[in-house]
Parts: C-alpha cells; structure tokens; sequence
C-alpha cells in the first residue's frame, strides 16, 4: 500500500523556513544543512532529489553536500517510511537490556517482516540503530524526535495505541 505523502518537492513556505537558518546555525549555510533535512524529512516523510536540489539552493551550497551530510546519518530517509518511524538502539548497553526482544516485539506488533518494511496500512516501520546517547536508560528508541527510555514491550505497544488513536481521532 502506497504511503500519503505531501509530495516531492518542498513547499514554499518550508523553503522560506530553510532560508532564515543559517541565521541561528552560525557559522553559516552548513551548519544549518542538518536542520533544513530535518525540516524537509517533518514535511515528507523522507528525503526526495529534488528536495535535497532545494535544501541546497535555498542555503546556497553545492548539493553534493547536501546528498553527503544525508546519506551519511542514518536518521535520515533517502526511501519512504510509515508516518510513524520507530529507531530503536541496537547497540552493546541496550542489546544487552533486550533491544534484540523489543525490535522482534516491534516488528509483531506493527506487522512488518523486515526493518524498512512498511506496514500495510502505511503508518509503521522501524529500523536498529546504533547508540543514541542515552545508555543508563537502556533500551532506548527515538520516536518523532523524542527518546523512550527503559523501554518493555508494554510501553511499546502503548506508543503503536496512541498512533492508531491519533488517526482515528483525525488528529495526525
Ligand atoms: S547503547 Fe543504546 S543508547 Fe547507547
């Protein structure tokens, strides 16, 4: 099933936002590289050419660039994913608080075989990640910009609720 997506471009309004960030990303248009991804990824859903084409001329930098600085962190979609990603940490601290369990339990419960894999009904897909940072609150996942810590399967599938709830409720 085909994901909703806002298209392939960026609106205009976002590239304006993009434009003003290189003003609070001193010292200059690079460093507001991460930021204008993460703005293009909030409107898409992932990262298309010709939004990165935009990212590029909107911060006056060699698209090349732009490309590099999105294909290098794994945060970053250059693929579509569900409108509701999950990243979950992989890595020694959290493997060994069950991450491996978790990203299983995961998987079941939003209905995908594979990591990458969209779910059906196009709202889900996870991946394994590797440290977020926050090794004493093991396991750990990052979910639309914010960290789940101590994680169990309870508070997983309380997270996947909440998601299904939001769209019946027609909030997201
Ligand atoms: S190992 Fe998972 S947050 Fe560091």
């Amino acid at each position: 099933m085909s994901v909703e997506r806002a298209g392939e471009t960026v609106p205009e309004t976002v590239v304006e936002e993009i434009r003003e960030l290189p003003k609070r990303f001193q010292p200059g248009s690079r460093s507001a590289v991460m930021p204008a991804l993460d703005l293009v990824q909030e409107e898409l859903g992932y990262l298309t050419p010709a939004a990165m084409s935009q990212v590029a001329e909107a911060l006056e930098i060699d698209p090349g660039y732009v490309e590099g600085v999105a294909s290098f962190y794994s945060l970053f979609h250059l693929e579509p994913v569900g409108k509701h990603h999950f990243y979950v940490c992989n890595n020694l601290s959290c493997q060994l608080r069950g991450a491996e369990e978790i990203l299983t339990h995961l998987k079941d419960a939003i209905g995908v075989g594979e990591y990458g894999e969209i779910s059906q009904d196009g709202l889900f897909s996870c991946e394994p990640v590797e440290c977020l940072g926050a090794c004493e609150y093991a396991p750990v996942l990052r979910y639309h910009h914010r960290f789940h810590y101590d994680l169990t399967d309870a508070a997983v599938d309380k997270l996947i609720a909440a998601a299904r709830g939001k769209r019946r409720d027609g909030k997201d």
